[in-house]
C-alpha cells in the first residue's frame, strides 16, 4: 500500500516537546513559539511572523487587520479550500471569485482588475500547490486600487517568487502547518505580517483583544480589554514538534524536489504522447514540491485512473470543489465573468503520493502503474 500522505516526522521532535514539558510552560507564546517565529521571520525576511493555531485563523486574523465590514468585496480564486473564503465571509464579505488560470491552477492575475468594484477591500491570490501567482500584477493592481493583499500561502512554505518568500510579497501572508502540508505541527499556521504599522493591532487580536503583548514587554504595567480579538496562540507543545521540523526544513525540501523531478521525468512520454498534463511551473517561481499532480482527459478518465491506482493499493486524491458551484459558495459570493477553467479543470486534476520519505521504488511503482492504464 503507497498512502497520499504521511505527516513528516524529523526524529527530533520528542526531544523538543519533552523540552517543552520541562520548561513548565505549555500554553502560547512560550520559547518554542518565539523560536519558531523568529526562524520564520529570519528565514522568510520579514517584519514579523506569528504562529497560529492553524492558517484558517492566520486568515481570519488578516480579515480583521484589513477591517472587512459587511458588504466590502474580496477578490480570490474559486479553486481554493474553504477557509480562504469563511475568514472574510465571517466579518459580512460578499467573496467574488475570478477565474483560475490552466496552467499553474493560480488565480488569473489578467481577470482580475474587471473584478474590481467601489466596494472591493482585498484581493487574496492562493498559490496553489506551493506555485506562486503571477505577484507583481496582483501587487501592482492592489496598489493603484488601493487594496490590501493576503498571500493565502497555506502550501507555499519554502516556495518563492523572484527570489522572494511566499507569504511576504502581500500585505499579509498565512502558512498551514497541517498534517497534509510539508511542515506540520498537527494543526499549525502562521501569520507572516509585512506592515510593521499593523504590529501592535495584531498583537491585540492575537491575546484577545488585550494589551497583554506590551505588559509583557513591560510597555505598561497592566493589561486590559482594548479591542475586539481572539484567542490565536497555539500550545508550546505544538510549537516545539514544529521547531523539530524547521530545523529539518532544507532536507524535507530536497527530498520532497527529488521525488517531483522524479514523477516529472517518468510521466513525460505520457505528457508527450497527448495523454495527460504534468504541472507547470514559471520561471520565476521556486516550487516546494507540496504536490505532484497530473491531469486526465475528464471526470470519467479520472474516475477510472483513481479505481486503477486503486487496485494496486495506491492512495490519490482529486482536490477542491470550486467554491463558487457549493451552496455557500452561491450564498456569500459571485463568479466574475466566464468559468473557462475553474470546474473543467478541477475535474481534471488528480494528485499523486507525496510525502517526506516517499522512496525511489514507490514513484517507480506509481508510475509505472499509470502508464499501465494509459496502456
Ligand atoms: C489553500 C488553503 N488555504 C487554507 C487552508 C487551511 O489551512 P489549515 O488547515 O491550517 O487551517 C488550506 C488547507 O488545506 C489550504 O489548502
Amino acid at each position: 500500500m503507497i498512502p497520499f500522505n504521511t505527516p513528516p516526522v524529523t526524529g527530533d521532535e520528542m526531544y523538543y516537546i519533552q523540552e517543552a514539558i520541562a520548561n513548565g510552560k505549555l500554553s502560547g507564546d512560550g520559547p518554542f513559539t518565539k523560536a519558531c517565529q523568529t526562524w520564520l521571520e529570519e528565514t522568510f525576511n520579514t517584519t514579523k511572523a506569528y504562529l497560529t493555531p492553524s492558517c484558517t485563523h492566520a486568515l481570519e486574523m488578516a480579515a480583521m487587520l484589513v477591517e472587512i465590514e459587511p458588504g466590502d468585496e474580496v477578490i480570490m480564486p474559486s479553486y481554493t479550500f474553504v477557509s480562504t473564503a469563511n475568514a472574510f465571509v465571517l466579518r459580512g464579505a460578499r467573496i467574488v471569485f475570478v477565474d483560475i488560470r490552466p496552467d499553474t491552477m493560480n488565480i488569473d492575475e489578467t481577470k482580475i482588475e474587471a473584478a474590481v468594484t467601489e466596494r472591493t477591500k482585498a484581493i487574496v491570490p492562493v498559490h496553489y500547490a506551493g506555485t506562486a501567482c503571477e505577484m507583481d500584477t496582483i501587487m501592482d493592481i492592489a496598489k493603484r486600487h488601493n487594496l490590501h493583499v493576503i498571500e493565502d500561502a497555506a502550501q507555499g512554505v519554502m516556495s518563492t517568487y523572484k527570489g522572494r518568500a511566499l507569504g511576504t510579497i502581500g500585505d499579509y501572508g498565512c502558512l498551514s502547518f497541517h498534517d497534509t502540508k510539508n511542515y506540520t505541527s498537527g494543526e499549525g499556521g502562521a501569520l507572516l505580517l509585512n506592515r510593521p504599522d499593523k504590529q501592535e493591532q495584531a498583537e491585540i487580536i492575537r491575546e484577545k483583544g488585550t494589551d497583554r503583548s506590551r505588559f509583557l514587554r513591560g510597555q505598561v504595567d497592566k493589561y486590559s480589554w482594548v479591542d475586539a480579538g481572539s484567542s490565536y496562540l497555539p500550545a508550546e507543545l505544538n510549537a516545539a514538534y514544529l521547531y523539530a521540523q524547521l530545523q529539518h526544513a532544507q532536507a524535507i525540501n530536497n527530498d520532497r524536489l527529488a521525488s517531483w523531478e522524479m514523477y516529472a521525468k517518468a510521466l513525460r512520454p505520457l505528457e508527450e504522447e497527448g495523454l495527460l498534463k504534468r504541472p507547470k511551473v514559471p520561471a520565476e517561481c521556486k516550487h516546494n514540491a507540496h504536490m505532484f499532480f497530473i491531469k486526465t482527459a475528464g471526470i470519467k478518465e479520472r474516475t477510472a485512473l483513481v479505481n486503477w491506482l486503486k487496485e494496486a493499493g495506491i492512495t490519490t486524491a482529486f482536490h477542491y470543489v470550486p467554491l463558487h458551484s457549493s451552496a455557500a459558495g452561491r450564498r456569500f459570493g459571485r463568479f466574475h465573468g466566464t468559468d473557462r477553467w475553474t470546474t473543467g479543470e478541477s475535474e481534471r486534476l488528480l494528485r499523486l503520493p507525496m510525502f517526506y520519505g516517499l522512496q525511489q521504488d514507490q514513484i517507480e511503482e506509481i508510475t509505472e502503474q499509470v502508464r499501465g492504464f494509459y496502456k
